[in-house]
């Protein structure tokens, strides 16, 4: 176990009917001007826009919309929002939506309060924000736990980097599962696969002897999988979106992580991925894990082992031990495979929409490898040539 200190997570409010205990408690603590903030439109057809205006009028405020962020959201739109959180004098954010308005609310709160471009602030000067506008966030997308952390990842237009960036933590949490029921089954599916990726990226990391939090993880991923099969067999069982809502954040609050220096190659190899295509997250990572597993298994052999017999539940049967690591990778692949994710590049594209940058371009491919950060969390550092060689794979 490596040394740690856990601190400082926001309130959490779950279960059905949570918006309306939740801002009755909290609206009357936050200041008179309110932005809010949200995607491109599906909360107004699914009536989550209506109950939190009511909320928002019924106490009072003044409300400021920014509308329209998108699905990988960009530095410009975030730009776009800390100028309105200036202009209108806003005293607390209020961010609905899923990982993308969330990521969006994080920065906009502290780039409000930063005179300097956070971009460079945090790239170039290594310069972290330190004053926030308070922000709450309704998750209505489940996936990437981004609620339960200050992290952001936004994409720059401009340079071409998808990057993880310090922001905000929001001051509370509402996680009504129930919201999630009107996202389209393949966007649930692959939230619910990042939320795996983001267990088995900790899960891999170092030290690869297992701790206490490996062991919950194992849990969360068991639940994880169980869960996604359940919901494609029911698809309105607000029961089973529950389970996956919860798995989400506990993947991403820091508990697992404890006493582990995480992975993550993989997320940053799909990051670039998504600053060339605009792919869907979730997607490419489903793509990308088995092929870079694959390249790790000698490296982290007996995790891998492990991995197949407390997640999967495959048993040994005389096999080697390399080859029983293979054996949970297929299994994992063939997991992807049984619940409609992409295996390849080339599946990727198809779901794509017409006129994307092509994935499976190797031009593209190599600038992915040239650009994508190279984790020290990692079992074994990947060369650029290595990660290159993974993605053609992938095609
Ligand atoms: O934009 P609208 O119209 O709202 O539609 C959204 C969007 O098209 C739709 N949606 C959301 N709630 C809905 C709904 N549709 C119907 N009913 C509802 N209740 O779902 C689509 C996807 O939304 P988005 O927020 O983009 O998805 P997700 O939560 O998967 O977030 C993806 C972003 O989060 C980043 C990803 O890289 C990506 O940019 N990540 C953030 C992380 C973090 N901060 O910790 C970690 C992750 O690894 C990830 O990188
Ligand atoms: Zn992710």
């Amino acid at each position: 176990m490596n040394s740690f200190q856990y601190a400082g997570m926001p309130d959490v409010i779950f279960g059905e009917g949570a918006l309306k205990t939740a801002l009755d408690a909290r609206l009357p603590k936050v200041g008179q001007n309110v932005l809010l903030a949200y995607g491109g439109g599906s909360i107004k057809k699914n009536g989550i826009y209506d109950a939190v205006m009511e909320l928002l009028s019924a106490h009072g405020k003044t409300v400021t919309g920014f509308s329209g962020i998108m699905a990988n959201p960009t530095y410009a739109k975030v730009q776009e929002g800390a100028a309105l959180v200036r202009e209108n004098h806003i005293d607390f954010i209020l961010a609905v939506g899923g990982g993308s308005v969330i990521d969006s609310c994080k920065i906009v709160s502290a780039q409000a309060k930063m005179e300097q471009d956070i971009w460079k602030s945090e790239f170039t000067d290594h310069v972290y924000p330190t004053a926030f506008v308070p922000f709450g966030a309704v998750v209505t997308v489940s996936g990437t736990g981004a609620e339960m952390n200050g992290g952001a990842v936004i994409t720059n237009e401009e340079t071409k980097q998808k990057n993880g960036m310090g922001g905000a933590m929001a001051d509370f949490v509402i996680l009504d599962p129930s919201y999630t029921l009107s996202v389209p089954m393949r966007q649930a599916i692959s939230g619910a696969f990042d939320t795996l990726s983001h267990c088995m990226e900790t899960y891999f990391g170092k030290p690869s002897a297992t701790n206490v939090s490996d062991e919950m993880n194992e849990a969360v991923m068991q639940n994880v999988i169980r869960n996604i099969r359940a919901m494609i067999r029911d698809p309105r069982d607000v029961a089973v979106r529950s389970e996956l809502m919860w798995d989400s954040s506990m993947a991403e609050n820091g508990i697992l992580k404890i006493g582990k220096q995480t992975d993550f190659q993989n997320h940053m190899i799909e990051h670039q991925l998504g600053a060339y295509t605009d792919c869907n997250h979730g997607q490419g990572l489903a793509v990308i894990h088995p092929a870079v597993y694959r390249h790790l298994a000698e490296d982290n052999t007996a995790k891998f082992c492990r991995f197949a017999e407390k997640v999967f539940h495959l048993s040994k049967d005389g096999r080697t031990d390399l080859e029983f690591a293979l054996a949970g990778i297929k299994a994992l692949e063939d997991f992807i495979r049984e619940i409609g994710l992409p295996t390849t590049l080339t599946e990727l594209k198809a779901n794509m929409r017409p006129g994307s940058v092509d994935p499976t371009d190797e031009t593209i491919l190599r600038k992915v490898a040239d650009t994508c950060v190279i984790t020290p969390g990692c079992a074994r550092q990947m060369s650029r040539d290595e990660i290159f060689e993974i993605l053609k794979e992938c095609i």
